[in-house]
């Protein structure tokens, strides 16, 4: 098997899952002149090429924060325009996903979403749903702390049921009641724009992820900036609690 394009040989075991915080649309475009709306259109264009980097790169999963939780607050118009954005995605690039052998899942409470953007999501999501070669994973009115409160209730009704003891509340059963589930946990979360947060983006999933913060903003965030954020990544030592000296003999074993 050939070494993945995007991975330099410095960096042998490139992230399975990687996380991004798409940030700074808006003041990209207004360092332009130009409206915020041009700034997501920019953003979404910048998506596409940044998810066929991740396929060729041979990254498995890749979870993009399109619409948090808290972006209700925004301008009603930013608001619909950037749902009509997420519907004109699908629309023009569903063959191409499709023909790359993509799944599109989808994490947060799309119920809330207007029905024009809803119903073609939930139709990509069943359509996709046996593709294997990679995961797009779109955040959409997605927060970690209503993800976290929801698998708390999960596991409250299934213990007042009597399915599940008290005691047998472990990591798994609540790894199991997110709505990542499944999905291996994030290895790198990207954040664009020079802000250091992670604005309730997969708090408990990025538990040991690698973070890495690009000063650029989202529209500008090419492939050229995905190889640094890699290569900032490879030269990261994944330590899981133990000592550089325990890693290092596990890796000679
Ligand atoms: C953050 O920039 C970006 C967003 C809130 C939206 C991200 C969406 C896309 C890249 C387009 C794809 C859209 C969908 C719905 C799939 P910001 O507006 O917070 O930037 P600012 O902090 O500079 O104002």
């Amino acid at each position: 098997m050939s070494p993945p394009a995007l991975i330099s040989s410095a960096n042998p075991v490139p992230p399975r899952h990687i996380g991004i915080i798409m940030d700074g649309n808006g003041r990209w475009a207004a360092a332009k002149g130009l409206p915020r709306l041009e700034g997501h259109r920019r953003g979404a264009e910048r998506l596409i090429e940044i998810i066929d980097a991740c396929i060729d790169g041979g990254i498995g999963t890749l979870t993009v924060f399109a619409f948090s939780a808290e972006n209700w607050k925004r301008p009603l118009e930013e608001v619909s325009g950037l749902f009509k954005l997420g519907e004109w995605i699908l629309r023009a690039h569903l063959a191409r996903l499709e023909k790359r052998n993509v799944r599109l899942r989808v994490i947060g409470d799309i119920s809330a979403l207007p029905e024009f953007v809803r119903v073609p999501l939930e139709d990509v999501i069943k359509s996709t749903q046996d593709n294997t070669a990679f995961t797009l994973v779109v955040a959409l009115n997605y927060g970690a702390r209503q993800e976290i409160v929801a698998a708390a209730q999960a596991i409250a009704t299934d213990v007042a049921a009597g399915k599940l003891a008290p005691a047998a509340v472990d990591w798994s059963a609540v790894e199991a009641r997110l709505q990542t589930a499944g999905m291996p946990d994030p290895d790198l979360i990207i954040r664009t724009s020079g802000e250091f947060r992670l604005s309730n983006f997969l708090l408990l999933q990025s538990a040991y992820a690698e973070i890495v913060f690009a000063s650029v903003f989202w529209p500008d965030f090419d492939k050229a900036q995905l190889q640094l954020a890699l290569a900032e990544y490879a030269k990261r030592e994944r330590r899981f609690g133990q000592t550089r000296e325990q890693i290092q003999t596990s890796d000679q074993a």
